[in-house]
């Protein structure tokens, strides 16, 4: 990203995992953030320019054994910085003022009592409630600060000094059960460190695709497009700088659901040049045939999606003409909470071709292009409906790449896909005409093919196999609850499942949350 053209806010990171939810909510104040560990030099931190700095929460308290610091030399660089929570309390502490080792905590939805708004607090109500999670309390602001703000416990909530643009709250501002959370937050970025507000999906666009167009030059470019959000925005964004230079190629490993491979094609025809569509459903089934343990499953299907994308890249880039195009480029949809997870910063990656595939040339380096690595999931579909790409791609539920086959649980074969797709259509069909499409994370439906069940239709006994469905809500994937879907969805799921799929005689659903269960079955 080129941060000449935006001001950069660094989220610092004490550990507690509220750093990716604080560097979102600054960028929906339409300015630019980026995470670093608490553990970069301060001299790295200020050498990357930043307009301000926010130091997150983190252990319950500055006193806890191997709780981690901050270099005081931050605070005397003349760059703004704001404090939550344990970030709050460092400040209190590197500044001069006092935190009381009490060992008295508060925890949860707190109420707080705005006893001078000053410029943080303005226009939020005298009395309102935050969510707080620490141990002790600051008990002296240091020199130079007001202080804005207290709770019962603590008579230190909130500070600032307009002077040093330093400003600060016990609480966490960035969670959602914090009242007026957002408001504070833009009233230091915008107010008190003056950040500019140029972060916005249009200007993303716009200097990807430079980016983009510099990085590729006249070179072509190939993109593997699972028909989920994030490849296709990638793609997007891609063709938009290189147009018909870039060749998408979607592999249809024959575990799609029902009318996904047509749904996919129209989608992306609507918008992309060419979209090379491979059929490897034989492939596929094939080499998965008697195998039952997921993970083996998962490696063939990896296994076979590499041969066939590989097989891809022989036409689009063995064909090249030799004219010093040595560099090949291959287009992915990592997101900053990958680059972030993975521990990566700034800085390109490339990744060689280990294997020699045939007809290409031995020493045909792929340079990555990736678009949405500064992106989060949100941002990315807000960056999807700015490129206009239809909404069917854009707020797609997420669905695994090994597909149906890790819903099957057993052996993969044609029948029993069948028999999945049937029973998963219906349940997407009532699932949509519930209008429960967007509440509902993902809904998987799982088919129980070695287990089978007497049941009784019409007048006969019948035989048949069991399927679950699983209808979860979730953010991130990470955790999930099981949903309350109404009875009426239930109960219409089941009696069209059960009617209109012969081999299917029960119909159960999972109520189990992630932690423990995972989403998928296998
Ligand atoms: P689990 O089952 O681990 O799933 O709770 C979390 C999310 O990841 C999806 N998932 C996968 N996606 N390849 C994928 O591309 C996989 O092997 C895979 N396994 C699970 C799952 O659908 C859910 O959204």
């Amino acid at each position: 990203m080129q941060q000449a053209e935006h001001d950069l806010v660094l989220v610092v990171d004490f550990g507690a995992q509220y750093a990716q939810l604080i560097a979102r909510r600054v960028r929906e104040a339409r300015v630019y953030s980026e995470i670093v560990a608490h553990t970069l030099p301060v001299s790295e931190m200020l050498a990357m320019g930043p307009s301000a700095i926010i130091l997150s929460g983190g252990p319950s308290s500055v006193y806890e054994e191997g709780a981690p610091g901050i270099d005081p030399a931050l605070f005397a660089a003349g760059v703004p910085v704001f404090g939550m929570c344990y970030g709050f309390q460092l400040m209190a502490r590197g500044l001069g003022g006092e935190v009381a080792h009490t060992g008295a905590r508060e925890y949860g939805r707190t109420p707080v009592r705005v006893s001078e708004p000053g410029t943080l607090l303005a226009d939020v109500p005298a009395e309102h409630r935050v969510w707080m999670s620490h141990g002790d309390s600051v008990a002296q602001a240091p020199e130079g600060f007001s202080v804005l703000a207290s709770t019962d416990d603590t008579p230190v909530a909130a500070f600032e000094d307009l002077a040093r643009r330093f400003a600060g709250v016990q609480w966490h501002p960035e969670v959602m059960h914090t009242e007026h959370g957002q408001v504070v937050l833009e009233h230091f970025l915008h107010d008190i460190a003056g950040c500019r507000q140029t972060w916005t999906m249009l200007n993303i666009v716009e200097e990807q695709v430079d980016r983009i167009r510099e990085q590729i030059g006249g070179g072509r470019a190939i993109c593997a497009l699972s028909g989920g959000v994030d490849s296709a925005v990638a793609a997007a964004i891609v063709q938009r700088a290189i147009g018909d230079r870039l060749t998408c190629v979607y592999v249809d490993h024959g575990m799609m659901r029902a009318g996904e491979t047509a749904q996919v094609k129209r989608d992306f025809e609507e918008v992309f040049d060419a979209l090379d569509v491979v059929d490897a459903a034989d492939q596929f089934l094939d080499a998965l045939a008697g195998v039952t343990d997921p993970e083996e499953k998962r490696k063939i299907i990896g296994r076979e999606f590499i041969r066939t994308f590989e097989a891809a890249e022989v036409r689009v880039f063995g064909s090249l003409p030799d004219e010093g195009q040595t560099t090949a480029y291959l287009v992915q949809g990592t997101l900053y909470p990958d680059v972030v997870e993975s521990g990566g910063g700034a800085g390109t990656s490339n990744i060689k071709s280990h294997h020699n595939v045939g007809g290409l040339p031995d020493d045909l380096d792929f340079e990555l292009v990736e678009p949405l690595r500064t992106l989060f999931k949100d941002e990315v579909r807000a960056v999807g409906e700015q490129l206009g790409l239809p909404s069917t791609m854009v707020w797609r539920q997420p669905f695994p790449g090994p597909g149906l086959g890790i819903r099957i649980i057993g052996e993969v074969t044609r029948e029993r896909l069948e028999i999945l797709r049937r029973a998963d259509l219906i349940a997407r069909e009532e699932l949509t005409r519930a209008g429960l499409d967007r509440d509902i994370w993902q809904m998987p439906v799982v088919l129980l093919a070695d287990v089978r069940s007497v049941g009784v239709q019409g007048d006969g006994r019948t035989y048949g196999h069991p399927v679950v469905l699983r209808p979860v809500t979730s953010e991130d994937a990470m955790t999930a609850d099981w949903a309350r879907l109404p009875y009426d969805v239930m109960e219409r799921i089941s009696t069209r499942i059960t009617n209109e799929v012969a081999e299917v005689n029960r119909v159960t659903v999972d109520i189990t949350s992630k932690p423990p269960g995972t989403i998928e079955w296998e």
